[in-house]
C-alpha cells in the first residue's frame, strides 16, 4: 500500500460525494458536460489571498504568477484581488490584457523573450524583468525605435539558492538572470540609454514548506537589494523578491507556516536599510494562491484486474495530469492526494491503480492507493491541481485532447 498525499482543507462531503463550492461533483460534470474536468473553487482562491493579506505586511504586495493557471476566469477572478501580475510570454500577456488588467501592473520575466514579445510588452508598458545584457539592449533598440522608454527592471541571477526548494532558480551558472556581480553596470548602462528604470526581481526558488527557507531567503534577496542598489546609484523603485511558497502535495508534506514568515518579514521590512526606504515591495506566487483550489475529475471507464491488481481506468490521466503522474521533475513517484468522488468519505477497502487513459505506463494517478471500491462510471479527483495542471501537461499527446475548466 502506498499512502495518498493530504487532501486540502475546505472540500466537504455532500450525500457521498465530495462537494466543491457547495456543489456535488456529478452536478459540475452535468454541467460542465464531459469528464475530464478542472473546477477551480472562487471560495479557496479567495481564502488563500485573504490569509496572505492578513499575514503579510501591508508594504508588501502580492503578485500572481499567471503561469501556474493561466485559464481566463482564473486571471479574471484573482485581477481585483492581487497587486500585479507576472507573466512569461507574450501569450500570457494576452491572456491578462483581455481580462482586462492594466499592463502597468504586469511585469514580464523568462529568458528567450523573442523581439515581437519584447515590442508587445513595451509598447503596453508592461515592466520587463530583463535576464541578459543582450536582451536590455534589444529592449533599448525597439524602444527607441517606438519612441518609447521600454520600462526594465532586472532579473538577478543571485549567488545564493532558496534551500529545501523543489526548483531552484538561482546560484552559480544559470539561463535566468544577470549573475548578481554585472547588475550594477547593466542598470546604469540602461538607465543611460533611456530605459525607466523599475528596479531589482530576485527569484530563487519554487515549491518550498520550509517557513525557515523562506526567512532566509527572503532576508538574502533584501540585503542583496540594498547592496545592488547602492552600487547602481539609482533607487530601487520596485523589488519583485520572488515567492517560492510551496503547497503540501505528498504524504507528510506539512504546510508553510505562513503567520511566521509573515511576522520574520514585517520585522524586516520594519528596519529596511535606507537605501530601499521607499522602494515598493512585492513576492511573487504561482502554486501557493491558486494550487490547492483546483480539482481535477475523471471518470473510470473500465475496472480490471491483472496478476491479483486491480486497475481502474479513467478517461484522464498525464496529458492533463503531468506533474500528478510523476513525470514533471519527480524522481520517485509518489501519490498526489486523491479519492473516489463520487464515494467521498466512505471506508476505504480495497487497494488500487488508478490510471489514466494514455498508452504508456507512465499514465498514473495513484499507485496501490487504499480506495473505497469504485465502480465503472465513479468519479476520481485529484486535488492540488488548480496549478500546472492543464497548463503543464501535454494536452495534445494521444489526441484526446484538453480538459475542460470551469470556475465556481
Ligand atoms: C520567475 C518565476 N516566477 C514565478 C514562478 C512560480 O512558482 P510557483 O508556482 O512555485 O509559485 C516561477 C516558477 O518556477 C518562476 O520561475
Amino acid at each position: 500500500m502506498k499512502p495518498v498525499g493530504p487532501i486540502p482543507s475546505g472540500f466537504e462531503s455532500l450525500d457521498g460525494e465530495l462537494a466543491i463550492g457547495g456543489r456535488r461533483v456529478s452536478e459540475l460534470v452535468a454541467e460542465a458536460g464531459a469528464t475530464p474536468l478542472f473546477v477551480y473553487s472562487k471560495a479557496l482562491l479567495d481564502r488563500r489571498v485573504a490569509e496572505l493579506r492578513a499575514a503579510l505586511p501591508a508594504r508588501v504586495g502580492v503578485n500572481f504568477a499567471v503561469k501556474a493557471n493561466p485559464h481566463p476566469l482564473v486571471i479574471a477572478h484573482m485581477a481585483p484581488q492581487v497587486d500585479g501580475f507576472d507573466i512569461a510570454s507574450s501569450g500570457e500577456l494576452k491572456l491578462c490584457v483581455a481580462a482586462g488588467i492594466d499592463p502597468r501592473r504586469i511585469s514580464f520575466a523568462g529568458p528567450g523573450k523573442r523581439d515581437d514579445e519584447l515590442e508587445a510588452a513595451i509598447a503596453a508598458g508592461v515592466t520587463l524583468n530583463c535576464e541578459s545584457e543582450g536582451e536590455g539592449m534589444r529592449a533599448l533598440a525597439i524602444g527607441a525605435r517606438l519612441g518609447i522608454a521600454p520600462r526594465i527592471a532586472i532579473r538577478v541571477n543571485p549567488s545564493f539558492v532558496m534551500t529545501g526548494s523543489g526548483m531552484k532558480m538561482g546560484g552559480g551558472a544559470k539561463q535566468f538572470g544577470v549573475d548578481a556581480e554585472k547588475v550594477p553596470d547593466l542598470a546604469r548602462r540602461m538607465i543611460a540609454g533611456g530605459a525607466e528604470w523599475r528596479g531589482l526581481h530576485i527569484f530563487t526558488g519554487s515549491q518550498t514548506l520550509s517557513a525557515d527557507a523562506i526567512i532566509e531567503a527572503q532576508a538574502n534577496v533584501l540585503a542583496l537589494a540594498a547592496e545592488l542598489t547602492e552600487a547602481i546609484g539609482h533607487g530601487c523603485p520596485k523589488l519583485n523578491m520572488g515567492g517560492g511558497l510551496g503547497i503540501p502535495y505528498f504524504p507528510g508534506d506539512t504546510p508553510v507556516d505562513l503567520p511566521r514568515v509573515g511576522a520574520a518579514l514585517a520585522e524586516r521590512v520594519a528596519s529596511l536599510p535606507d537605501v530601499l526606504a521607499d522602494t515598493e515591495l512585492c513576492i511573487e506566487l504561482g502554486r501557493y494562491l491558486v494550487g490547492e483550489a483546483g480539482v481535477y475529475l475523471c471518470r473510470v471507464i473500465d475496472r480490471k484486474e491483472s496478476h491479483g491488481v486491480t486497475f481502474l481506468v479513467t478517461d484522464g490521466g498525464l496529458h492533463h495530469q503531468l506533474a500528478a503522474s510523476g513525470n514533471f521533475g519527480t524522481v520517485v513517484r509518489r501519490n498526489y492526494p486523491s479519492a473516489i468522488a463520487t464515494r467521498y468519505g466512505a471506508e476505504p477497502t480495497e487497494e488500487v491503480n488508478i490510471v489514466g487513459c494514455l498508452c504508456t505506463p507512465l499514465d498514473r494517478l495513484a499507485d496501490n492507493a487504499m480506495m473505497p471500491r469504485a465502480e465503472v462510471g465513479d468519479l476520481v479527483a485529484v486535488f492540488c491541481a488548480g496549478a500546472y495542471g492543464a497548463s503543464a501537461s501535454p494536452s495534445a499527446f494521444l489526441g484526446h485532447g484538453p480538459a475542460a475548466e470551469i470556475l465556481v
